[in-house]
């Protein structure tokens, strides 16, 4: 699928909150259905489904008026929260890429009906349809982000880190932080204070996905290899405040 332009849209997308509340076309809705329906997980054998809703079957804080919202649920297995933001940041960039408009929505969840019918816990809901409003940035200058500097002390791989800076994330709190060397980039989350944790260690987990998503994608534009896996030594050596997800692989 359109998979190859994901890279460009990195560096325009935005969160869309006006929408044009008419459903979209069937056909349309039927294109974004098997898309979802692909989507590649970041580990295999979490099982997940994605569920499609209407308007006024998803509500919650923050929440946001749109046609469609996207329903991600998925078995608890450890992992679970960053494998489904890597899956739902492949939807958010389709989306952007078909000229239509998205937004994660963390604290949303489906209303009760819709709930009772899903056999998952509900990890993320994600608005999108038709834009009422400007639909991407024209300069990367445009997304509030933290430096290169700040999320990251490797001066090599800018071409990959610098769409992972760019990624999405829940109150734009950007969680994330890579060490590494020549192969390999150690993926790391902000720890959070205890009163903080209740809400956000669920949605940084989710972030750093998103960002993973984004890495890959850079991989895959630049015809290289990505695997993700786990190493004791970067495991026991954080930076301070931070603890470790993962290890890229870039071959
Ligand atoms: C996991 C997650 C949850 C989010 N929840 C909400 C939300 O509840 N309401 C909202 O308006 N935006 C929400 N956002 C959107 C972020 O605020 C937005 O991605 C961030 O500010 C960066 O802006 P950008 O997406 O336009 O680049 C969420 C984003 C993520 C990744």
């Amino acid at each position: 699928m359109i998979q190859s332009n994901f890279y460009e849209v990195i560096f325009k997308r935005k969160s869309i909150r006006k929408y044009e509340l008419k459903p979209l076309d069937i056909k349309v809705q039927h294109e974004i259905e098997e898309f979802a329906g692909a989507v590649k997980p970041l580990y295999e054998g979490i099982k997940t489904e994605i569920r499609i809703v209407s308007q006024g079957e998803a509500s919650g804080l923050l929440s946001i008026k749109a046609p469609h919202y996207l329903i991600i649920t998925s078995e608890k297995r450890e992992g679970y929260l960053t494998n489904a933001g890597y899956m739902l940041q492949q939807i958010d960039l389709f989306l952007s890429s078909r000229g239509l408009g998205s937004c994660y929505l963390g604290l949303t969840r489906p209303i009760k009906v819709i709930k009772k019918e899903l056999e998952l816990e509900v990890v993320m809901v994600l608005a999108f349809g038709n834009p009422a409003e400007v639909l991407h940035r024209v300069h990367v200058s445009e997304f509030k982000r933290k430096s290169l500097q700040e999320i990251t002390n490797i001066t090599a791989y800018e071409q990959f880190l610098e769409p992972a800076r760019l990624a999405p994330s829940a109150t734009n709190s950007q969680p994330w932080y890579f060490t590494g060397d020549n192969e390999k980039i150690h993926v790391y989350c902000v720890k959070t204070n205890l009163l903080k944790a209740l809400v956000y260690e669920k949605l940084n987990k989710f972030d750093i996905g998103i960002a993973l998503y984004h890495l890959a994608t850079a991989a895959r534009n630049f015809h290289r290899g990505f695997e993700f896996v786990k190493e004791k030594s970067a495991e026991s050596n954080p930076p301070k405040g931070y603890y470790y997800i993962g290890t890229v692989v870039i071959s």
